[in-house]
């Protein structure tokens, strides 16, 4: 089984009702906990790199590996651009073998966000040069940190439904991400945008806007939606780590049932870092703390990774609703 593109795969997924996690990938293990985790779960699934990721770990590695993962498991798996910046960068994937790319200009205006969509879709979908590339394009900002863009909590803007109908026929787009509220990285929410359990003292933050996403879906029928900063936050994770010398404080992400019901609805790509990154480090504090005379990295990354696969495997399940749809 080679690389795919998302084509059927959302298609599938939108049918049924289910999304395909689309997980951020660094290194070996991250790519190898994933990928075991779907493979057990018999789950299609999406790796994506960012702009950091290849300049951390040389596009060429990230591929290869990936290349490794399809060999291993003999998953269909999406190789995909997280947050391409500009034609450039989406190019190199795509000539690089990428199956699937994102062009971010969302913090750009209307036209020019159209405008660049456009071109990189041209070339994505120009089958004389390579196989049909699918793209994913952005409407709306979402809080938090990608790469080099910041957008502070409070300047995020919501996606407005009155656009989608003429950007995506403008753009000629496969897949459309949109900002409903969810943001990116481990402090999704400000302590004061939510409330606290008064038992566990843990943050609750505020509802995404359903309303939203059911208005784009009504303008957009059949049409892949994509949520990113969709990692939850899991406060065991948060436990473990400031059980063992951490220090994340009012770490909070979006809560998994409002994940599922996204995932029921048109929401067909949820994007998953953060809560790979908790997890990692929780493994890795853990053995640290239980083992100080440790010094063999297979040993404590083998930790990390096992709680990879771990969060993966529940996300699966339990989120994402895409096990046994293979
Ligand atoms: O959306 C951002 C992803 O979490 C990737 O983060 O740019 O630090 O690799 P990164
Ligand atoms: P999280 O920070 O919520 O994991 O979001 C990841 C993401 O959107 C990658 O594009
Ligand atoms: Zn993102």
């Amino acid at each position: 089984m080679p690389l795919v593109n998302t084509i059927e795969l959302f298609k599938k997924a939108y049918e049924g009702g289910y999304a395909i996690g689309a997980f951020n990938c660094n290194n070996m293990e991250i790519v190898q906990a994933i990928t075991e985790a779907a493979k057990e779960c018999n789950s299609p699934v999406i790796l994506q790199v960012s702009a950091g990721a290849r300049k951390y770990a040389k596009a060429c590695y990230l591929k290869h590996m990936v290349e490794a993962a399809v060999e291993d498991t003999g998953l269909p798996i999406v190789l995909h651009l997280d947050h391409g910046a500009d034609f450039e960068i989406c190019k190199d994937c795509i000539d690089g073998g990428f199956t699937s790319v994102m062009i971010d200009a969302s913090s750009k205006s209307f036209e020019e966000n159209i405008a660049l969509t456009r071109k990189v879709v041209e070339y994505a979908h120009d089958t004389s040069k390579h196989p049909y590339v699918t793209v994913e394009a952005e409407l709306g900002t979402l809080a938090g940190i990608e790469d080099d863009v910041k957008v502070e909590h409070g300047a995020e803007s919501y996606t407005r439904p009155e656009d989608v109908e003429e950007f995506v026929k403008r753009t000629g787009c496969d897949s459309l991400a949109i900002a409903i509220g969810t943001s990116h990285g481990a402090y999704k929410f400000k302590p004061q945008q939510c409330t606290r359990d008064p038992k566990t003292g843990v943050l609750l933050p505020p509802p995404l806007r359903f309303d939203i996403l059911e208005e784009v879906s009504k303008r957009l029928p059949g049409f892949p939606i994509v949520l990113h900063g969709s990692s939850s936050v899991n406060q065991e994770y948060v436990k473990i780590i400031n059980a063992h010398g951490g220090k994340l404080v009012d770490a909070v992400g979006v809560p998994e049932e409002q994940l599922r019901k996204a995932a029921s609805m048109a929401v067909c790509k949820i994007n998953i870092d953060s809560d790979l990154r908790l997890a990692l480090t929780a493994g890795i504090r853990e053995h640290f703390d239980e083992h100080p005379d440790h010094f063999d990295p297979r040993q404590y990354i083998g930790d990390g990774r096992k709680y990879v696969k771990d969060i993966v495997k529940h996300k699966i399940q339990t989120v994402l609703g895409s096990e046994n749809k293979l």
